[in-house]
């Protein structure tokens, strides 16, 4: 890596991962994708993705969670870097450098945030000061929950999940995150519901008014009964033992319990942070599931750090 003189400071972005609070699954459309309702909340586990000016672009990955992140150009940090720069011819190369905290394939968006966070770095190392809405039409090609990486907090999603809509979230809400042994892949979820449904035609997806009020209640006991994903089923149909999972947090004292997007990351909501560390104590105890994360949300989307030191 080598940097001219000239070249700006190297810029670093944290950014959350996400859960699905409610993940409605409509009809195929005409593009291939499934139209959704959605609502995301932003949780505190978070990549650090600093991009730096250099002479060739390139990308490296570290961190606890870096197994099968790609370190060449498939991946999407880079991808939207080269993005934002094709489309202002204002940017140059850079070295993308990821740390992940985010569960790589674990059906929270860490592939995601990635590219929100590299596409708010560059916006900033080359000076480009462009509009939100314009960096989020960027962020929509790049992938379907990539926009709400940047805005964060708790928003309602519709179209193919990247047309966003805030909510109203009061209080924060404590969340037990167990992870899966091997990542799945979305798209084989999707398929999965699609092959579970069989010639049935899905209805349009409608959001859950009920949910939008517990939100704004602030209460989890409220909440967690709304908590639904329409592609758990597919999920615990492709890794069984995720059914075993669910039910031991619930009998570990969850409010409730739900595969985290496209899985096979399994989410429970506790009452406050104490619960918390009971649940994955007891979680990891009892051998269901080889590790389990912390976290707490809604939180922020992407936004500037000061550039960690190694
Ligand atoms: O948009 P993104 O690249 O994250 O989507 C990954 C894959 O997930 C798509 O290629 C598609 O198979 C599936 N998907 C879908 N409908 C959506 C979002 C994603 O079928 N609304």
């Amino acid at each position: 890596m080598t940097s001219a003189h000239s070249d700006p400071p190297p810029v670093t972005v944290r950014v959350p991962g996400k859960v699905n609070l409610e993940l409605l699954v409509g009809p195929v459309r005409g593009d291939g994708y499934h139209a959704l309702s959605t609502v995301y909340q932003a949780v505190s586990l978070y990549d650090d993705v600093t991009v730096a000016a250099d002479d060739e672009w390139g990308v490296s990955v570290s961190g606890e969670h870096r197994a099968g992140v790609p370190g060449d150009d498939d991946n999407i940090a880079l991808r939207a870097a080269r993005l934002l720069d094709a489309r202002t011819g204002l940017g140059g190369p850079v070295h993308v450098s990821i740390r992940k905290g985010i569960p790589v394939a674990g059906g929270m968006a860490g592939g995601s945030a990635d590219a929100a966070a590299a596409l708010v770095a560059c916006d900033h190392l080359w000076g480009l000061g462009m509009p939100r809405e314009e960096l989020e039409l960027l962020a929509a090609e790049l992938g379907s929950d990539v926009p709400f990486l940047i805005s964060g907090g708790t928003a309602m999603g519709s179209g193919r999940g990247e047309l966003l809509a805030p909510v109203l979230a009061r209080g924060t809400y404590h969340w037990v995150f167990a992870l899966g042994v091997d990542g799945l892949s979305t798209p084989s979820v999707y398929a999965e519901c699609d092959r579970l449904r069989g010639s049935s035609t899905a209805p349009e997806p409608v959001p859950n008014a009920g949910l939008m009020s517990a939100l704004r209640s602030g209460d989890p006991h409220i909440l967690a009964p709304l908590l639904v994903n329409d592609l758990q089923d597919a999920a615990v149909s492709l890794v069984p033992r995720l059914g075993d999972v669910l039910e031991a947090g619930m009998e570990y004292g969850a409010l409730g319990g739900i595969v985290s997007g496209s899985g096979p990351t399994v989410a429970f909501l506790v009452e406050e942070a104490e619960a918390g560390i009971d649940l994955a104590v007891a979680l990891t105890a009892s051998g269901v599931v080889r590790d389990v994360r912390r976290a707490t949300g809604p939180v922020h989307g992407a936004h500037i750090i000061p550039v960690p030191v190694d």
